[in-house]
């Protein structure tokens, strides 16, 4: 495991000094969109999925460095385990609660998937098949070459795909979804309702989605000034561009016809994480100042770890107020006919 944690570091370091220089300008742009997101300006969807896919490009390869190849910061359940330990288990507890009765047989669907990690552990997990789907090309690359590399082709299908786009698959096909911190967040209220019919059609009856999700908690008050200011501070820091309830996802959810069966917050915070992988990045960073130094990497790099680490303190206010939830649960049913 050591041995693909330095791998990967180096790969992501590699792709980083590699990436064509508009890239890298396109990422650096994106977050200044959704720091002029926060602070009110109106944005149609497609631009925003467009600086979400500048942004990830990037910031997939960053993150990679720090070890969060699986781009999401779990709840801290075990408090002897780090970050990747503590990722296992959460991905176990969303599997369980998929109910999967034959999970040999069976076909998941992980909705913005990432670099297919979690499907990996998914596919390993339960024998059967995992289709992902993800905007960014660049992350269904790293996850087909993991695939590639792990010789299971046959149980990991991965595609790019768009959430506010009608799913690429037939009705009826997967026993169970899933998302981890990859679709609420980038929904308006009022486009939740497509994506939520997507999810019931291309479930078998009977199947669950099953998430663990950045939704704000009903503790948060869009008119209280202090919750506002955190949030302008931490969301473009989370990539996401927007923050929905968890009442928000389940109304949806039940108007596309699904009975839902739990919305619970996380079993833990994610804070103490986020403060781990603060510390490492601190370090990180003085030695990609060395490297900027000597021109391996651009000065861009150094300012866009600054600015992680600013909305990563506001994103630990949020949370120890609990305000926010990086890894609120959702499970919800498709009835059977
Ligand atoms: C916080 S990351 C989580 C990724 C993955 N679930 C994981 O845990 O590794 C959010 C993911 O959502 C993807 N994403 C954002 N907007 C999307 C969209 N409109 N359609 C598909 N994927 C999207 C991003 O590219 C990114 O991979």
């Amino acid at each position: 495991m050591d041995w693909y944690r330095i791998k990967t570091s180096f790969i992501g370091l590699k792709r980083l000094a590699t990436l064509p220089k508009e890239d890298k300008q396109a990422c650096v742009d994106a977050y200044r969109f959704f720091q002029r997101m926060q602070a009110g300006e109106a944005t149609k969807t497609e631009d925003e999925t467009q600086a979400v896919l500048d942004y990830y490009r990037v910031l997939n390869n960053m993150l990679a460095i720090f070890d969060v190849e699986k781009l999401y910061i779990p709840p801290q359940l075990d408090e002897a385990q780090g970050l990747y330990g503590n990722q296992l288990l959460i991905e176990q507890h969303v599997l369980q609660q998929m109910d999967l009765k034959d999970p040999e047989n069976s076909h998941l669907l992980d909705m913005g998937c990432g670099r297919g990690r979690i499907s990996y552990h998914f596919a390993t997990s339960t024998g059967g098949q995992v289709s992902g789907y993800n905007i960014d090309a660049n992350q269904i690359e790293s996850a087909i070459d993991w695939a590639n590399e792990c010789d299971m082709n046959d149980q990991l299908h991965f595609k790019v795909g768009n959430h506010h786009d009608p799913l690429e698959y037939e009705s009826d096909m997967f026993e169970a979804c899933y998302s981890f911190g990859a679709v609420w967040p980038f929904f308006k209220k009022e486009e939740m309702d497509d994506h939520a019919k997507e999810m019931y059609r291309v479930l078998k009856p009977g199947g669950r989605y099953s998430c663990s999700e950045y939704l704000l908690t009903p503790h948060f008050d869009w008119n209280n000034e202090e919750h506002a200011a955190l949030h302008r501070l931490f969301l473009p820091t989370l990539a996401a561009t927007h923050s929905m309830y968890p009442a928000d996802v389940c109304a949806a959810l039940e108007r596309a016809g699904f009975k839902i069966l739990t919305s619970l917050p996380s079993k833990a915070p994610a804070w103490p994480l986020c403060d781990q992988k603060r510390d490492l990045v601190t370090i990180g960073r003085k030695f990609i100042r060395v490297l900027e130094a000597i021109r391996i990497l651009p000065p861009w790099v150094e300012e866009s770890l600054d600015l992680l680490q600013k909305g990563g303190d506001a994103w630990r206010d949020a949370e120890k107020a609990k305000l926010a939830d990086l890894n609120w649960r959702i499970v919800a049913e498709k009835p059977l006919a």
